[in-house]
């Protein structure tokens, strides 16, 4: 365990788009799990909370550099000087509706950007001498989204599903997990790709799905669901994610791909139902009715992908790694997040985020 410690202490990762939803989530893990340093480059967005780290600024260990994985030279410096073992890849636009209506700022980051990142890297890793050059892993995290939709008895998505992604953010994404995988195929670049599905936990921006509908709720607004409601994701607690990670950082194979899920599927209305029921317990309104009361059935999303499943039996049988907890264990550890720390929820409802749901929700309700 000592010598673990020891080893881990001289051990800095280089970790993009710290401060959003699941890069927080890692570093917390990292700077209370582990004795590594972490330098966060962030270019903090919208979706961007350093906040989300403060308790943190004052940890020897932890670095926040806000820039951008467009800006090659900045990355070049930061390997420099920094000189990590590992780059752990968060750093993207992330929001599907976003992609729809602002596609280019998914092409810029999530394409180009992986482009830059990829190309320090190799500068950088084909410099380094041994053992710094074997251990060096380059780790991308990218999501189940890319591999398409999915019919209803269709088996999970596996390592060997072709892509089929069906908006500009999937296809943004799957157009970097190919660059991800030419440097590895082609340069020998040590990468790591994994394909996550639907994350819930704390620290997400409020205009994903569950946030948004806990937010709502508690401010007595409507639910809004699109189309019928039968839509099917596969949803992981958030700290299941990032321990997947760091399994498949530890001990996954170099040019490999791993599926990471919560063998969780439910239908948009079993998710929005189970909100409500957590928070007629744990919240319950004042004039006693349930929150599912709120409920509306609004505009679809354009090319709203049906169902999403993950088979994520590789990632069992080669690392170890499964979920530490259920969908209902999860869901409950969200929503008792949120109401603990309504005042953070509400502190980043403003501004952008504001703009954004008056013109998604206006468009949606209007039909
Ligand atoms: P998020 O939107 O909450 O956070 C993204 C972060 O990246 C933000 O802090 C933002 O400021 C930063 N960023 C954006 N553009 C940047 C740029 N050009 N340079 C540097 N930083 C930039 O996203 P998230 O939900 O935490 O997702 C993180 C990663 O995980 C993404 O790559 C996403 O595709 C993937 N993923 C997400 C989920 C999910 O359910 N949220 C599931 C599977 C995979
Ligand atoms: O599958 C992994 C992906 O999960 C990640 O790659 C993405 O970054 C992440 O945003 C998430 O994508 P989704 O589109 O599945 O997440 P979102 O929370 O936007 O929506 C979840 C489902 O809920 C989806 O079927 C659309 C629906 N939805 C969403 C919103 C915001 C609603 O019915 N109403 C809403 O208001």
């Amino acid at each position: 365990m000592q010598k673990q410690n020891e080893l881990e202490s001289r051990e800095r990762i280089l970790v993009t788009g710290g401060c959003g939803f699941i890069g927080t989530n890692y570093i917390h893990k990292q700077l209370i799990h582990s004795f590594r340093s972490v330098i966060n480059l962030d270019k903090c967005t919208y979706a961007a909370n350093p906040q989300n780290l403060a308790g943190c600024t004052d940890v020897e260990r932890y670095t926040l550099v806000q820039g951008d994985i467009c800006d090659r030279e900045l990355l070049d410096y930061l390997l420099q000087t920094h000189r990590p073992s590992a780059i752990i890849h968060f750093a993207a636009e992330s929001h599907v509706d976003r992609s729809i209506t602002g596609p280019k700022a998914f092409v810029d980051t999530n394409i180009l950007g992986t482009f830059q990142l990829l190309q320090a890297a190799r500068d950088y890793w084909s410099k380094l001498t041994a053992p710094g050059r074997e251990d060096f892993r380059f780790l991308h995290v990218s999501t189940d989204e890319v591999f398409g939709s999915l019919g209803q008895d269709e088996r999970g998505f596996h390592e060997k599903t072709p892509y089929s992604p069906n908006s500009p953010y999937s296809a943004s994404k799957a157009a970097s997990d190919h660059m991800v995988r030419a440097y590895q195929q082609t340069y020998g670049l040590p990468t790591l790709t994994t394909n996550c599905s639907n994350n819930h936990g704390p620290f997400q921006f409020p205009e994903k799905l569950i946030p948004l509908v806990i937010r709502r709720a508690i401010n007595g607004e409507s639910l809004p669901i699109y189309g019928d409601g039968m839509n099917i994701r596969d949803w992981l607690f958030v700290g299941d994610h990032c321990s997947a990670i760091d399994s498949v950082l530890a001990n996954g194979v170099p040019g490999e791909t791993y599926n990471i899920g919560g063998n969780s599927e439910r239908t948009n209305r079993q998710v929005v139902q189970t909100l409500c029921t957590l928070l007629d317990e744990l919240a319950p309104t004042t004039s006693g009715r349930s929150y599912s009361e709120q409920i509306t059935f609004v505009k679809d999303r354009p090319g709203h992908d049906r169902r999403y499943a993950v088979d994520a039996s590789k990632i069992l049988r080669e690392l170890g790694w499964q979920p530490s907890c259920t969908f209902e264990q999860g869901m409950r550890r969200t929503v008792n997040w949120y109401l603990q720390n309504n005042a953070w929820l509400e502190s980043i409802a403003s501004g952008d985020y504001l703009n954004w749901i008056a013109s998604n929700y206006e468009q949606r309700c209007s039909q």
